[in-house]
């Protein structure tokens, strides 16, 4: 069933607990935040609630700190950009619950907002602990969950402090939940799936679920080599998780009764040594040398490809096609980012993108406004797509009908 959200209730002048997740990808040595997606597309929701006078308590994780204090993953960064990009203050407090956060929040005016500190800096928030969901609860009238990308953890900012408040889905986590949900429930048809990245394992689930919904089925990135190897074909020494051999050749052939259009590289880029140095030349996937590895598509795949992307009226893409971080093997991801960005204009298909890595390389190219949907979660996103129902969405109030 839907979920209720903030635009369902009114909302003005009350004191809004937002969890949001403002996990960004930080920069090792400096700590400077390397992509600010996240915080971007949390704008709309905070925007919505300080129009309405509400007071904003933003919380959000970053990072894996295990239940302590770390300093590299403090909000300060963050809150500089949310200030910058918000155009608005932001008081930044140093802790997460207590009394300091009650001082400041008595101080903040009516559409102010604060923002937390690294709710993971409590071990009480993994463990989804009633006790500190109560003290997050404490300092809100609602609580509203923004943070699509951490609904797939059954936390206490996630899940346990809708036990004391009413529990609203912010507008992203909307947007989520009804552009990821179409394509569950009915996708416009032809639907196409691009599957790229490293392993099928992690993909398993997401084609199980899909299988019956699609109408093709394109496969590239380092999980083709799997693929290819299960229709006896030469990888060279591109791994292979052959575990899951069978897993591929029953896909293949269950795709081909179901009436699933499948295509595989049919020429990839191999590189002869570790990237970005190596030499590299373009194969048939019918002649990989044994002492080289794929590390792209090739043209006569990215031709195919875009051929199939143009049939579809849905396109939902997850994993790069190549290993996109380095120049030379990138030219397959960026055409097929490229094909699918211009495809909502040229054909009015709807087009999803989701996973972190397809996200960023879509982002860095400059493409993300002109897909029709870029999902922020990566395990949450694979998750819903996979059919399971995440905790942090389940915990949120019905919309009735
Ligand atoms: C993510 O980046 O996928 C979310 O922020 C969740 O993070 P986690 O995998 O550390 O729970």
């Amino acid at each position: 069933m839907a979920k209720k959200t903030i635009r369902d209730e009114r909302i003005r002048g009350k004191r809004a607990l937002v969890r949001v997740d403002f996990n960004v990808p930080l920069e090792p040595q400096t700590g400077a935040i390397l992509e600010d997606l996240r915080i971007r597309a949390c704008l709309p929701t905070i925007k919505y609630l300080t129009q309405r006078d509400c007071k904003v308590i933003l919380c959000s994780h970053l990072g894996r700190p295990g239940g302590k204090v770390v300093e590299s993953l403090r909000l300060a960064p963050i809150a500089d950009r949310l200030k910058d990009l918000l155009g608005h203050p932001v008081v930044y407090v140093k802790e997460t619950v207590g009394p300091e956060v009650e001082r400041n929040l008595e101080h903040l005016g009516a559409g102010g907002v604060m923002l937390l500190e690294n709710l993971r800096f409590h071990a009480e928030e993994e463990k989804n602990d009633s006790t500190f969901a109560f003290q997050l609860a404490r300092l809100c009238d609602v609580f509203v969950n923004d943070a699509f990308a951490t609904a797939h953890r059954a936390h206490a900012s996630t899940a346990g402090v809708a036990a004391y408040r009413p529990a609203l889905a912010g507008l992203l986590m909307d947007k989520e939940l009804t552009a990821l949900g179409a394509l569950l429930g009915n996708p416009t048809r032809p639907f196409g799936l691009l599957l790229g990245g490293i392993k099928v394992s992690d993909k398993i689930a997401l084609l199980e679920n899909l299988l019956p919904k699609i109408d093709i089925l394109l496969i590239g990135g380092g999980m083709a080599a799997t693929f290819l190897k299960a229709k006896n074909l030469g990888v060279g020494y591109t791994p292979v998780e052959s575990d899951r051999l069978d897993f591929a050749r029953q896909l293949l052939s269950r795709a081909a009764q179901g009436g699933v259009h499948i295509e595989m590289s049919r020429d990839v880029l191999v590189a002869y040594g570790p990237p970005p140095g190596a030499d590299h030349q373009k194969v048939s996937v019918l002649r990989i040398p044994p002492g080289s590895q794929i590390m792209d598509i090739g043209p006569r795949t990215i031709t195919t490809f875009q051929q199939q992307l143009h049939k579809c009226s849905t396109v939902l893409w997850n994993g790069p096609v190549g290993a996109f971080e380095y120049p030379a093997f990138s030219v397959g991801t960026r055409a097929m980012a490229e094909c699918i960005a211009n495809l909502t204009s040229l054909t009015g298909a709807t087009t999803v993108v989701g996973g972190g890595e397809t996200t960023a390389a879509v982002e860095r190219m400059g493409l993300a406004s002109k897909m029709t949907h870029i999902s922020t979660g990566g395990g949450a996103t694979l998750e819903f797509l996979e059919g399971k129902t995440l905790p942090g969405v389940a915990a949120l109030q019905d919309k009735r009908p």
